[in-house]
């Protein structure tokens, strides 16, 4: 294992000497948030946007850690290794109770952990497999929780079945990817499903929502039943590390003509400039 530099409370100190204790609630329960956060030409993307979403998440579990957004960069950016694309992965805790017990603890300082790591280039033009499963989470999906019990299981079953993703279906509509935000192409126009409890606001959503308007491809949020997933002439999956993943076969059928879409290459093209640009 790659003996890189991580940060844990406070300081810089090697992966294998970054030691957190049993009695850590993230441990135990799951009690944290997490952030991802991808860097291209060792500048960190859309900083601004994760930092306001990770505040909301810190919120939501009512954890105070009172780092401003210039903080948070001294404390992130000496991590960045070499190379074009990286991520960090940031994660908080409530820290360490000295008994087990679900309410929070009186005194208890968070746990702040982040360590970057290389994104793996993906071969996205051949475009990925995926499967609709039941959407059987919690109602806190608009919070980036590292409880992510439900999110695993569901990904597994995907990858049991040689898919890259499950998309998850509620009530009969798209929510998201167990990782991933969705978008469809219906009818020429780029479809997306609105911010809910029920999804998580990612940030690579908002860019291509933002991308798609300001030049010209019609983009909007509305809800996406499975009918519609299964007429749609494209399916994507979009998140921090596998950006903008087009989805070529759905249920074992194929989307559209099978082949990665238009639509998809107009927002490849665009998304790839605004990293270098952004
Ligand atoms: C459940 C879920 N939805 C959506 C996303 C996409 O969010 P972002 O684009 O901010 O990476 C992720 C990212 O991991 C996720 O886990």
């Amino acid at each position: 294992m790659q003996d890189k530099t991580v940060y844990l409370n406070g300081e810089y100190v090697p992966l294998s000497e970054a030691k957190v204790s049993v009695l850590d609630r993230g441990f135990l329960f799951g009690d944290g948030v997490y952030e991802v956060i991808p860097a291209y030409f060792g500048k960190l993307f859309c900083l601004k946007a994760h930092l306001q979403r990770l505040s909301n998440s810190l919120n939501a579990i009512r954890l105070d850690v009172p780092f401003d957004a210039e903080q948070w960069l001294d404390i992130l950016q000496p991590l960045l290794i070499e190379g074009d694309a990286q991520y960090i992965y940031l994660q908080i805790t409530r820290g360490v109770a000295d008994k087990r017990d679900h309410a929070f603890p009186e005194h208890c300082e968070p746990t702040i952990f982040a360590m970057c790591s290389a994104i793996v280039p993906f071969a996205r033009e051949q475009g990925v497999q995926a499967i609709t499963l039941d959407d059987m989470r919690w109602q806190l999906c608009h919070i980036k929780a590292t409880t992510l019990l439900a999110n695993i299981l569901l990904r597994q079953q995907a990858v049991d079945q040689e898919c890259a993703e499950a998309i998850l279906i509620k009530e009969g509509y798209a929510t998201e990817g167990a990782a991933s935000n969705i978008f469809v192409v219906l009818n020429g126009e780029l479809i997306t499903p609105p911010i809910s409890h029920e999804i998580l606001p990612g940030i690579t959503r908002d860019v291509i929502i933002e991308l798609a308007q300001a030049n010209g491809v019609s983009a909007r949020e509305e809800v996406i039943s499975l009918a519609d997933l299964q007429t749609a002439s494209e399916i994507w999956l979009t998140s921090s590390t596998r950006e903008i993943l087009p989805v070529t076969v759905l249920d074992n059928k194929p989307v559209g003509d099978g082949c990665v879409g238009p639509v998809w290459q107009t927002m490849q093209t665009l998304f790839q400039e605004y990293k270098r640009v952004a």
